[in-house]
């Protein structure tokens, strides 16, 4: 009888209400309340579903000290190694808390499954916590039988593994709970379904209800949830940013890549050709921690086994990065954000020397040279794919790299927008992107001069950071 009844569902935060209004009234955003008909269900998404059975004297009022007795552990965390060294532990905030909620996100295939996979073998056998006990890896994306052969592809055969594939919340927390184990893995949150909850699995009501489920399972038995979270989309109404506010940590998942940006300049032609070289390293960044601080950055490489830690990411990285000895001169590196998630663009200018241009390339005066690669620059830009202006910096000094035949020394990236007249500009997130070269071995920073003071006081020890106000102070430090 109630098959009709109308939700109005906010899109950024997913608080219900039984009537619209022009903004939501828990997190205030205007316009991201949407329509949402209960449908088939009798119950409607508002209905709050605990198949955990409360005892009694769970809902009675506890004396502080009652509380904290037997909780000396407070602070313990289960530890992580293996493959991994210390990286995932230390993104963690030095270890899984017990009883706490974690998201891993990332987009399809950048290897979720996997760390997953290899985290639930590691627990299962951490010999702090005396004998191996049971882990339990759930997915409703796959058979037992492909796990099994994925595990088996990574070498994992921990006897404590116990590989479950459900996709229905009641049924797995069912199933799990007698086994006591040690963590449950939940891959992903998007295939999983709460009985009686509208909507089908990876709708918003759904992820947003198991992943409460999962977190008072979790604070109730103390046992650890790791969930997989596909990112969408921004708009996606089931998007993971409604799981940050309810579990306790987020960690998400990125490849790194370089994208080589290839300028062939034939005076006054210009040519733009991009290629994309995506490499096996991982990032994996806190950006959420009740547990630890956030900003955590690790880095991994994928194998034939799964993750492992890089522990020396700035040594393969540039590397790599001037592998190509052809193009020596003319290349740069840039720093772009994409939401939240930071890459790397290996910019390749190569200027060709044609009748006009060959003319000026020997003997040329810094002011002059500075004049020549602001124009080029200009013409370059306005064809250029790069979302963002914070390259603009390295796009310029790879055309005057190339265009002087000198290369840029190892380990300089480059952040800053050009303005019209060669001026350098500062852009937003700095910190966020200095972190990432930072943390991939560069240990030169060229910025804007307005930049250049408050990076100093952040404590990136290792980077040294040059402010300059203008492409020709550019022109003079670097080259
Ligand atoms: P996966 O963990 O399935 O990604 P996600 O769960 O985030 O969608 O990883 C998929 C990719 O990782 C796939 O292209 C194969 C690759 N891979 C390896 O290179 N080595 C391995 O040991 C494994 C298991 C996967
Ligand atoms: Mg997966």
């Amino acid at each position: 009888g109630k098959a009709n009844r109308t939700n109005w569902v906010c899109s950024d935060c997913g608080y219900t209400d039984g009537q619209w209004w022009g903004m939501c009234r828990a997190c205030e955003s205007v316009g991201t309340m949407k329509r949402y008909s209960a449908g088939e269900s009798d119950e409607g998404p508002a209905v709050q579903r605990t198949w955990l059975p409360q005892k009694p004297e769970e809902v009675q009022p506890v004396r502080l000290l009652e509380v904290n007795k037997g909780m000396k552990q407070l602070d313990w965390r289960i530890p992580l190694s293996g493959l991994f060294g210390n990286e995932v532990a230390r993104v963690l905030g030095g270890g899984l808390v017990p009883g706490s909620l974690v998201l891993i996100g990332g987009d399809p295939g950048v290897g979720k499954s996997t760390l997953l996979l290899q985290m639930a073998a590691i627990i299962a056998d951490v010999h702090d916590l005396g004998e191996p006990s049971p882990v339990v890896y759930v997915s409703g994306e796959e058979s037992v039988e492909q796990i099994g052969n994925r595990a088996d592809r990574m070498m994992i055969a921990t006897e404590e593994l116990f590989l479950y594939s459900s996709t229905d919340i009641e049924d797995i927390v069912e199933k799990v709970q007698p086994l006591s184990p040690r963590a449950l893995i939940i891959d992903s949150i998007q295939t999983v379904y709460l009985r009686g909850v509208a909507g089908s699995a990876g709708g918003l009501m759904q992820v947003k209800e198991c992943t409460s489920a999962l977190l008072r399972f979790a604070k109730k038995t103390n046992i650890p949830v790791l969930l997989a979270g596909h990112v969408t989309k921004s708009g996606d109404i089931a998007g993971p940013r409604v799981l940050e506010h309810i579990v306790d940590a987020v960690l998400y998942m990125e490849v790194v890549y370089y994208e080589s940006l290839l300028i062939l300049t034939k005076w006054p032609e210009l040519g733009l050709y991009m290629g994309e070289k995506f490499s096996s390293y991982r990032l994996l960044r806190s950006v959420k921690n009740r547990f630890g601080s956030t900003d955590e950055l690790g880095v991994f490489e994928m194998s034939q086994l799964g993750l492992q830690a890089v522990s020396n990411p700035s040594k393969i990285f540039l590397s790599e990065q001037h592998s190509d000895s052809e193009f020596l001169a003319g290349l740069a590196v840039a720093v772009i954000m994409d939401g939240s998630r930071s890459f790397l663009i290996e910019i390749q200018a190569l200027c060709v020397s044609g009748s006009t241009v060959s003319r000026h390339v020997n003997g040329i005066q810094a002011s002059r040279a500075d004049m020549i690669i602001s124009a080029i620059f200009l013409n370059v830009v306005s064809g250029v794919a790069l979302t963002e202006t914070a390259g603009d910096l390295a796009v310029a000094a790879a055309i005057c790299s190339s265009f002087l035949e000198f290369p840029i020394p190892n380990g300089i990236a480059f952040i800053g927008e050009i303005g019209l007249g060669g001026e350098l500009r500062m852009v937003s997130r700095m910190e966020k992107r200095v972190s990432t070269v930072a943390k991939l071995g560069y240990r030169k920073c060229i910025v804007p001069k307005s930049a250049e003071k408050s990076l100093a006081t952040l404590g990136f020890e290792q980077m040294e950071f040059i402010g300059c106000k203008n492409l020709k102070e550019v022109i003079n430090v670097v080259f």
